[in-house]
């Protein structure tokens, strides 16, 4: 564990030499400016002044920890198509979850999804052949919270209004949210069977935020749908995979899974659960896990039809069992080389959590105190 100069303590800390002497000397240890003292007597000082002492050997593996986190840049040739992942944004009640309905509908009678879709907070359509992920989650508070966190999970946004009742607060902040995000917008003029749904109005009030629809001389598609009687939905579709083509969405699968915690939570039976999207890589049952603070090895995961799967490529969203802890939404996963890298980044991690809790609670405290005086 090594020998460290009292001198060169001291200038570690930022703290005198006289000031670590007489530390030392309250313990007992009488030493002299360029004296060696051991690992042990030396992170006793440490601790003193609020240091931690690491040895060279810690901080080296510690390095070599936060390097396995970082995702390496893939190289073009690497890279191969992939799936689009879509979520969809609007005013309370203009029938985002109507829309998401007649979606899922649309392709169950086609006969290609196999059956109901169980929540898993995402699902998956098939459209001639081609894939589209639905995010089911994300409203735009989702949408927000893990933009905040530096999560970007859309590759599309579908925006919703209601014809009858046109532009509204909502529709406002999910189109800056898409703008934010630089994420392609599609609009979906919903509710056209309504006797007061005008379109036309819908679409004047989209110029008026920016948005210049097709055929008024702009480059924004809008799709008139009616999400109750099944209208135009196979047409938005087409629309999803046009701009998708256009946006050449591609990521490698061959290394290891990366990607971005959906949605989480504690199921009774089987312990914690989180719903995660792969973006890079293919995720493996077995395979070891980071994922926010939480980390495991993955036991099982499910796809969007509820069944069993063994692998999850990039633009896959699956339900995944096995993790320590209940990850939170816009977490980053990383699959990383062992369960035992695993479980020591998540502890760190915890660690750093708690300290912070800690200094905020301590902030907090005092500022109370200010509020008292
Ligand atoms: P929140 O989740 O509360 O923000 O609402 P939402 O945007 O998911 O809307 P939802 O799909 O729950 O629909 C709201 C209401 O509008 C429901 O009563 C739907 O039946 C109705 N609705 C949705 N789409 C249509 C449509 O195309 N035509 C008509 N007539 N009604 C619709
Ligand atoms: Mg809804």
């Amino acid at each position: 564990s090594g020998k460290i100069t009292v001198q060169d303590l001291a200038n570690e800390m930022g703290k005198t030499v006289s000031e670590v002497i007489k530390e030392l000397m309250m313990m007992g240890t009488m030493a002299t400016i360029n004296q060696e003292i051991s690992f042990e007597i030396a992170s006793l000082v440490a601790t003193k002044f609020g240091f931690e002492l690491t040895t060279a050997d810690d901080s080296e593996t510690e390095d070599e920890i936060e390097k396995l986190m970082e995702i390496e840049e893939d190289k073009e040739e690497d890279l191969k198509p992939r799936p689009p992942v879509v979520t969809v944004m609007g005013h309370v009640d203009h029938g985002k979850t109507s829309l998401l309905d007649a979606i899922r509908k649309t392709n169950v009678t086609k006969g290609e999804a196999g059956g109901i879709t169980q929540h898993i907070g995402a699902s998956e359509v098939k459209i001639n052949g081609q894939k589209i992920v639905f995010l089911d989650t994300p409203g735009h508070e989702a949408f927000t919270s893990m933009r905040a966190r530096g999560a970007q999970v859309t590759d599309i946004a579908i925006l919703v209004v209601a014809a009858d009742d046109g532009i509204m607060p909502q529709t406002v902040e999910a189109i800056n949210h898409a703008k934010a995000a630089e994420v392609p917008l599609i609009v979906a003029i919903n509710k056209i069977d309504k006797d007061g749904a005008n379109p036309d109005r819908v679409k004047q009030e989209l110029s008026e935020h920016g948005l210049l629809v097709e055929d008024w001389g702009g480059d924004v598609i809008a799709v008139p749908v009616s999400a109750k009687k099944n209208i135009g939905i196979d047409h938005l579709l087409e629309m999803v995979l046009l701009v998708a083509e256009m946006e050449e969405l591609k990521a490698n699968p061959d290394k290891r899974a990366v990607g971005t915690v959906i949605e989480a939570q504690l199921d009774k039976g089987r312990g914690p659960v989180a719903t995660v999207l792969v973006q890079g890589g293919t995720l493996r049952v077995g395979d070891p896990i980071v994922a926010g603070v939480a980390s495991g090895k993955v036991r099982a995961m499910i796809n969007s039809k509820g069944k069993r799967v063994k692998v999850a490529g990039p633009s896959t969203a699956v339900e995944i069992l096995g993790l320590s802890d209940v990850p939170q939404g816009g977490d980053q996963f990383v699959e990383v080389p062992s369960d035992k890298v695993a479980r020591s980044i998540a502890e760190k991690r915890q660690q750093q959590q708690r300290e912070e809790m800690l200094k905020s609670s301590q902030r907090l405290s005092l500022d109370d105190l200010f509020n008292q005086m």
